[in-house]
């Protein structure tokens, strides 16, 4: 207790993000298989007493962030008794959500009073059309619903994530950014990472910031750095110079920000990572259902810490894909 979470290289971990399930209601091509999902039998997923055990542990040894995640976070059935278990903890300064929104009509509003701070929002397309090609499913209209929804039960901090994509989302990228100078929400703009389903990611489809840095400007006008810039966030953020719209970059690939990660993961079963591409994991679950001490599953986190690799690695010789998808790691 007391000692913060510092791994071999002197990085501190203060931000856990924790999958709730691994079901979603749609098929992102960059995340999930379209058929013969394998999904966790439910008596495998923590339960929210578990996982509120995990995360006050967690804040002992320094974890100040919690982001739920998925698959999608809110096809968990009674969320919003979660987020008021955290929102709880002394300790949590930051509580939030990444969701694919086609669920948040219908919750926005319980998620806020249960104390959710803030949301983040997938919106890869505003065509129908690329909407289905991406998720495999419709939804457009109940996704873009959603966000507003969100705003009207009074999220005021909404992020926007659309993947980038070379051969497919180059057409998007005007139209978001549009969208987000109209209604100023925050865009950022994510690189395909190597961690979809089906193993078609390639190099070659990573669409630079670079690249999309240069669209944006040439339709609209020039993007200024942010001045306020902290370094373990993965975003690097601009607003346009005639103040209407922000802008993040999120280059996992193109620029990794592995240096300063301060993040590790917990998945829907119990399983803990200490990196998005990790190949093994920590079994929580076990210690959370044989009867653990608090020390023993602190033991288990500062171990997970203290294997932490320097970074990820994609595109290097050495590189091994992880054998969890995205929906099974949490995003
Ligand atoms: P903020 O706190 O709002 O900045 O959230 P976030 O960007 O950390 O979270 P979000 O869930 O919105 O993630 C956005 C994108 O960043 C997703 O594609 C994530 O997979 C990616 N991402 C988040 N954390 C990491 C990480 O530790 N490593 C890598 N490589 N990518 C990450
Ligand atoms: N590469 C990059 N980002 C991804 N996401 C899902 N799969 C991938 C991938 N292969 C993003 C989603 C969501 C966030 C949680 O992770 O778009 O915004
Ligand atoms: Fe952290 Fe791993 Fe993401 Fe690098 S790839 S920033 S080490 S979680």
């Amino acid at each position: 207790v007391g000692q913060p979470l510092t791994d071999t290289l002197g990085r501190v971990h203060t931000s856990l993000r924790v999958s709730v399930t691994d079901r979603c209601n749609i098929r992102c091509f960059y995340c999930m298989p379209l058929e013969n999902v394998n999904f966790r039998p439910r008596d495998e997923l923590l339960t929210f007493e578990e996982i509120e055990r995990f995360v006050r542990i967690g804040v002992t040894l320094g974890i100040r962030k919690i982001r739920l995640t998925g698959g999608e976070p809110l096809v968990r059935s009674e969320l919003p008794q979660l987020v008021e278990r955290l929102a709880s903890i002394d300790g949590i300064e930051d509580l939030a959500l990444t969701t694919n929104g086609i669920l948040l009509t219908e919750q926005a509003a319980d998620l806020q009073a249960a104390g959710l701070q803030r949301l983040n929002v997938s919106l890869d397309s505003l065509s129908e059309e690329t909407f289905q090609k991406i998720s495999r499913r419709s939804g457009l209209q109940r996704v873009l619903d959603g966000i507003f929804a969100a705003r009207v039960a009074g999220f005021t901090d909404i992020r926007l994530n659309a993947i980038a994509i070379r051969g497919l989302t180059e057409t998007e990228i005007v139209p978001l950014a549009g969208f987000a100078r109209t209604h100023d929400f925050e865009l950022r703009f994510i690189e395909f990472m190597p961690l979809d389903a089906e193993n078609h990611w390639e190099s070659e489809q990573v669409l630079t910031s670079q690249e999309i840095r240069q669209t944006l400007e040439a339709n609209f006008c020039p993007l200024v750095p942010s001045s306020r810039h902290d370094p373990s966030q993965p975003a690097v953020d601009f607003h346009f110079s005639d103040g209407c719209g922000r802008i993040g970059f999120i280059n996992p690939i193109s620029q990794p920000f592995c240096s300063s990660c301060n993040r590790l993961r917990i998945t829907a079963e119990g399983q803990v990572r200490n990196c998005l591409f990790s190949t093994k994991e920590w079994d929580v679950r076990t210690l959370l259902r044989e009867g653990g001490s608090d020390d023993q599953v602190r033991e288990l986190v500062r171990d997970c810490v203290l294997h932490k690799k320097p970074a990820h690695g994609v595109g290097g010789a050495e590189f091994v894909k992880p054998e969890r998808a995205m929906y099974q790691i949490g995003g």
